[in-house]
C-alpha cells in the first residue's frame, strides 16, 4: 500500500524541498544513485568493464519548465559522450535518457525533445554506442514511441522501453519485435490508473512473461529490465526455446540492487547492462525506488532519526 503514495510524493515540490533538506538523506541516495557529475560517473564505468559489466547512462532529471532546462539536459548528455570518447569508454557506455527532460511537456514539446535528444543520439552513434529512451508515464508513451521511430530512420538501434504493466504493451511489443530493434522490457514504475494499468503484482507478473514471449519469439533485441529472479529464470528458458545465442538479448539492472547477481549473469556469459544514474535532480528517480521497496523506506527512515 506504501508503493502509491511514495509514487505521489514523487510528484510533490513540498515533499521535495523536506526529502532534500533532511539529515541522512544523502546517504541513502548514493546507495542509487552513481554519484553528482560526469567526474564521479567514469571510475564507475570503468570499474564496470573490468568487471566484465556494460552500463547505460542516466543524467538524472524530468518534468523540467523552462526550454533552457532542455538544453542543458542535452549539453549533459553531449559533455558525457565527450568524456566517455576521450577515455575510450564509448562501446562499454549507451546512454538512456527521459524525453520529459528534453522538454515533452512543454508547449511544443514532441518537437522540442526531438531535436533536443538527436545530437545525442548522433553524437553517441559516432563514438560507437547508443541511446535508449525510458518508458515515462502513460501520457508521454505516444510521442515517445513516434520520437522512437523519427530516430530510427537515421539510427536504426537506438532503443525504447516498454512497460508490462500497460494494457497497452502487448501491441506495441508486436509492433517493435522486428528486427535490429532494441527493446527494454520493464515492469512499470509510475503511478498508473486502473483503467490503463494491471495495479496487481501478479497480473503485472503474467503479463510481463507475455510480453518476453512476444519479444523473444520476434526479430528485435530484448533487453530484460528486471530482478526478480523468476523472470530471470523465465528468461533464459525463452531465449533457449527461441533458439537466441547469448549475445542475442541482454539482462539489464540498476545500480545499487541485487549487485552480486549482475555479477553472476556476467560470469554466465550474459551480457549484463548496470543502468547507472548520476547528477544532481535525483528527486524522482530515488522515489521511485523507495516506492518500488517498501523496505528501503524504513531504512530511509532510520537514516533520517539517527542523524
Ligand atoms: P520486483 O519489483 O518484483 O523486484 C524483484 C526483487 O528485486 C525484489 O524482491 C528486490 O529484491 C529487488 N528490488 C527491486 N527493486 C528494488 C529497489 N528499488 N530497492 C531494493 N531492491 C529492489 N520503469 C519505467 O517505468 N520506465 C523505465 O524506463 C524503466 N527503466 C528501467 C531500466 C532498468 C535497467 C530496470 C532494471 C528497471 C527500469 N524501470 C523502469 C523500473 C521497473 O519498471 C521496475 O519498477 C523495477 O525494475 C522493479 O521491478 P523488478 O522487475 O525488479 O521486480
Amino acid at each position: 500500500m506504501l508503493g502509491p503514495v511514495i509514487l505521489a510524493a514523487s510528484r510533490s515540490d513540498r515533499m521535495r524541498r523536506f526529502v532534500s533538506a533532511a539529515p541522512g538523506t544523502k546517504q541513502v541516495v548514493a546507495r542509487f544513485i552513481a554519484g553528482e557529475t560526469v567526474d564521479q560517473v567514469i571510475p564507475i564505468v570503468r570499474e564496470a568493464a573490468e568487471r566484465g559489466l556494460e552500463v547505460t547512462l542516466d543524467v538524472v532529471g524530468e518534468d523540467i519548465t523552462t526550454r533552457e532546462q532542455s538544453f542543458a539536459a542535452r549539453d549533459a548528455y553531449l559533455e558525457l559522450i565527450g568524456q566517455l570518447e576521450d577515455l575510450g569508454l564509448g562501446e562499454r557506455a549507451e546512454m538512456s535518457v527521459k524525453l520529459s527532460m528534453f522538454g515533452q511537456a512543454l508547449e511544443g514539446g514532441h518537437e522540442l525533445a526531438l531535436a533536443n535528444v538527436r545530437p545525442v543520439v548522433e553524437a553517441a552513434a559516432a563514438i560507437g554506442t547508443t541511446v535508449t529512451l525510458d518508458a515515462e508515464d502513460h501520457t508521454t508513451l505516444d510521442s515517445m514511441f513516434a520520437i522512437h521511430s523519427a530516430l530510427r530512420e537515421d539510427f536504426p538501434q537506438t532503443g525504447c522501453v516498454i512497460q508490462a504493466y500497460l494494457f497497452r504493451t502487448e501491441d506495441d511489443a508486436r509492433r517493435l519485435a522486428a528486427e535490429g530493434c532494441r527493446v527494454r522490457i520493464v515492469k512499470g514504475a509510475y503511478k498508473e490508473p486502473a483503467t490503463v494499468a494491471h495495479q496487481d503484482k501478479a497480473e503485472i507478473d503474467k503479463a510481463y512473461v507475455r510480453v518476453l514471449r512476444i519479444l523473444m519469439e520476434g526479430e528485435g533485441y530484448p533487453m530484460i529490465g528486471s530482478h526478480d529472479p523468476r523472470l530471470i529464470s523465465i528468461t533464459q528458458d525463452l531465449a533457449r526455446r527461441a533458439g537466441r545465442k547469448l549475445d542475442e538479448y541482454e539482462f539489464q539492472m540498476l545500480y545499487g540492487i541485487r549487485s552480486e547477481e549482475h555479477l553472476r549473469l556476467a560470469a554466465e556469459g550474459h551480457r549484463m547492462r548496470v543502468y547507472t544514474a548520476y547528477g544532481t535532480d535525483w528527486y524522482g528517480y530515488f522515489m521511485r525506488r523507495l516506492a518500488e521497496k517498501p523496505a528501503n523506506l524504513l531504512f530511509f527512515a532510520r537514516s533520517i532519526l539517527t542523524k
